[in-house]
């Protein structure tokens, strides 16, 4: 899954050492995980939340920090809360402790939002608790962290040249699945990396076909299919030189 192309675009003039530039590798890809974690938890509510019968919904923001938790250690196979776990630098670890607690910030600020009765789709679906919970976490961090698309809903998602090259990379059929690619460059000062998402049951209720039809929320869908890459994480790590 790692495997980087991370000595591709390192500065020949003296930068980070090499082992920081691989932890700083590691810490973006755990921070793309966790925000992808925080967005599959959302996803698998929104069912839920755009159930225009129901008031309160039950997700608080302690019942979503569990399920963030559980998600993130299946995928990343390593637990937050275990010290001794030698899979996660210590200065990962206290960086994805604020994007934990941001992403139950914006669940908490969400909350009359989710529970309004009467109304069906509230707006609050993946990529809008994403959107919100980097915004969160840049201003704390100045780590961003950032939801693309080939061909964006949001323009303020749209990608950038890396992004995009990336992008057209991670669409490609035969790319390795959840195969992430990273750069550092001199002219940015910064370590970057794209995680790729791909599309899942739920996804398709918005992104999915009937293409061109208009989704719950107003959207056209995109007419993504089953497992079709769906867009990535980006993460930009400022790097000091
Ligand atoms: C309830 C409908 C809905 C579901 C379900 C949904 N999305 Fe979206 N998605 C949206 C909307 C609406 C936006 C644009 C949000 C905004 O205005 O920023 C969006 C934006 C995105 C973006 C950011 C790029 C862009 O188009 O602006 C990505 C990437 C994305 N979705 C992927 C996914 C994936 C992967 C899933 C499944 C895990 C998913 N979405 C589930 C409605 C949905």
């Amino acid at each position: 899954m790692s495997d980087p192309a991370l000595t591709q675009g390192v500065p020949s003039e003296p930068g980070p050492p090499f082992q920081t530039l691989v932890e700083l590798e590691k810490m973006a890809r755990l921070l793309a995980m966790m925000l992808d974690a925080g967005r599959s938890v959302i996803s698998d509510h929104q069912t839920l939340f755009d159930d225009p019968e129901k008031g309160d919904k039950g997700f608080t923001p302690d019942v979503f920090e569990r399920q963030l938790l559980e998600t993130f250690r299946s995928r990343a196979g390593t637990d937050l809360e275990e010290s001794r776990s030698a899979r996660i630098p210590t200065g990962a670890k206290a960086v994805l402790k604020v994007l934990v607690a941001a992403s139950k910030l914006v669940v908490a600020e969400a909350q009359s939002e989710i529970n309004r009765q009467g109304v069906g789709h509230k707006g609050f679906v993946p990529a809008v608790f994403g959107a919100r919970t980097a915004s969160r976490f840049a201003a704390l961090t100045g780590i961003r962290l950032k939801q693309t698309a080939l061909a964006p809903r949001n323009p303020s998602n749209a990608p950038d040249s890396f992004e995009q090259a990336v992008l057209r990379e991670f669409a490609d059929p035969s790319y390795p699945r959840e195969k992430v690619i990273s750069e550092i460059t001199a002219t940015s000062g910064a370590l970057r990396l794209m995680l790729p998402l791909y599309a899942t049951r739920k996804c398709l209720d918005c992104h999915g076909e009937p293409k061109g039809e208009p989704d719950r929320t107003g959207h056209p869908r995109e007419g993504f299919q089953l497992g079709q890459s769906a867009g990535a994480i980006s993460v930009f790590i400022p790097v000091r030189q």
